[in-house]
């Protein structure tokens, strides 16, 4: 069997459906170039018939990457699948994704239907996709809970209708990893014609077993994994690129490998996490912020010994920089901007002066500027918005009142306006409500500190409702108050669009 693990990353399709992780054609380019660097083996660019910023990204996307395959996601309908096909039409290798539900809780709830007719729509839909593509991937939905002996039927009949690639997806997270394992081995015993096609895993996190369960699928001969950056995607994620990539290399007696340059993998989960707004967990296996740290005493005294002692990687195996360089406002634009490469996020001209204008302005307030607080500039300074935050000044404290003024420019035009409040925040979005005059209601504020210390830059992470939708918004600032008002700010931009 093949020793080569293909990695299909689906960051910017089933990540990307993560509510309020949602990225412009812009930075989902940027991803796509990184993860090409990273060397994976496709990428799963998005799902055209979805929206038409999900058409756009896969033309765009297409038209930017060279090496890997770009894959758009379709279901078992016509009508997706010329959309797929269409927003394909400049990459330069293609892979349409297509499938149904093949579990009785799909085919009863969702399709109102039964085996017989689902196994020929999905035979259909495969045969479809071939007259524009010669790379069909099959996705069986829910395969997890299927029946064994009917996805083995299937499996079959779609490789026959030409699939060279099928997925076995644990859409819900359920099957425990010996579970799964048995169901690929089923599979390899089952299926006749089973080595025409690649079979893929891609599992779901809501048990927490999704890289267990992909572990177990590549044991039992699966060679291509769907995987995402950070691990991110609905509800408890996908299973994670790093962990799944650092296993296979930690452990190479398993005779499989990937062709992924592992020491690009730490700045580009900075990167995905920052323009995502999607924190990474500081105890996250191989990019978490505690992944390389020793704290207790024991740990630290052997590491210092002998790295083998606790620590099974080498850090700079996954591009942590060891000599990390902290900024100041002494360093210069060249400074900031090799940082920034090595962050993974490349600027010049006007970009890169926006970004060194607020980094200055940042470093005279913070002594230090770390790696996260770049990021944040440089996502910050990316757009242009239609309501700007001119001015902010409150009073708080304890036995005064609650005031605060703010202005505002909307489209070019200045608007003031001040008002009272149960805390300075309360008061500065009671003054903008004053000013915008309508009813947006902040459901969710979360208040992240990214370095630590009274002089940390905060990040306000903002949930508001607005005529029964829902958007979010976030906002950067080392004062406490002016990040909470510039979270909101852009949730209004956001609403504006
Ligand atoms: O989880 C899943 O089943 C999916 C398919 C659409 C591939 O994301
Ligand atoms: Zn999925």
């Amino acid at each position: 069997m093949n020793d080569k693990v293909y990695i299909f990353d689906t960051t910017l399709r089933d990540g990307e459906q993560v509510p309020g992780c949602q990225l412009n054609t812009v930075e989902k380019i940027q991803v796509a170039k990184a993860l090409e660097e990273l060397g994976v083996d496709i990428i799963e660019a998005g799902f055209p018939i979805s929206s038409p910023g999900d058409f756009n990204s896969v033309i765009e996307i297409s038209k930017a990457v060279t090496w890997p395959t770009i894959c758009a996601l379709s279901r078992a309908v016509k009508k997706d699948i010329d959309v797929a096909a269409e927003a394909l039409q400049y990459a330069k290798h293609k892979r349409i994704h297509t499938g149904i539900g093949t579990s009785d809780y799909h085919i009863k709830y969702k399709f109102d239907s039964n085996r017989e007719e689902i196994l020929q729509r999905a035979v259909e839909a495969v045969k479809y996709a071939k007259k524009y593509v010669e790379d069909v991937e099959f996705y069986a939905e829910d395969a997890g809970r299927t029946d064994n002996e009917y996805l083995a039927r299937v499996v079959e009949a779609v490789i026959k209708a030409g699939a060279t690639v099928v997925n076995i997806p644990d859409t819900t997270g359920y099957c425990l990893p010996d579970e799964y394992s048995q169901k690929i081995k089923y599979l390899f015993e089952h299926v006749d014609g089973i080595q025409n096609a690649i079979i893929s895993t891609h599992c779901h996190n809501d048990l927490g077993m999704a890289t267990a369960n992909t572990m177990a699928g590549i044991m039992a001969g699966a060679r291509q994994v769907e995987v995402t950056i950070n691990g991110i995607g609905e509800r408890a994620g996908n299973t994670s690129l790093e962990e799944v990539v650092m296993i296979l290399k930690c452990h190479k007696n398993l005779g499989v490998h990937t062709d992924i340059n592992n020491r690009k993998i730490y700045p580009l989960s900075r990167t995905v996490s920052s323009l995502m707004n999607m924190p990474v967990q500081p105890n996250k296996a191989i990019v978490g912020k505690n992944a390389f740290a020793h704290s207790s005493g024991i740990h630290q005294d052997g590491v210092l010994k002998n790295m083998s002692t606790y620590e099974i990687m080498d850090p700079q195996d996954v591009g942590l920089d060891a000599n990390s360089i902290v900024l100041t406002a002494r360093s210069g634009r060249a400074a900031l901007k090799h940082r920034l490469e090595v962050l993974g996020v490349k600027k010049s001209g006007e970009d890169l002066d926006k970004i060194y204008d607020a980094f200055l302005l940042l470093a005279d307030k913070k002594k230090e500027i770390h790696d996260d607080d770049l990021l944040l500039l440089a996502g910050a300074h990316g757009q242009d918005h239609h309501i700007k935050l001119e001015y902010l000044q409150v009073t708080s404290g304890i036995g005064v009142r609650q005031v605060a003024s703010v202005g505002l420019n909307i489209a070019g035009e200045q608007f003031e306006s001040a008002s009272t409040g149960n805390g300075p925040v309360d008061a500065a979005i009671n003054a903008i409500r004053n000013i915008i005059r309508r009813n947006v209601v902040i459901k969710e504020l979360t208040i992240q500190n990214i370095a630590g210390g009274s002089d940390d830059t905060c990040k306000v992470h903002m949930q508001v409702e607005s005529e029964g939708h829902i958007y979010y918004g976030f906002g950067t600032n080392t004062d406490i108050v002016a990040s909470s008002v510039e979270a909101y700010v852009d949730c209004l931009n956001k609403i504006q669009k």
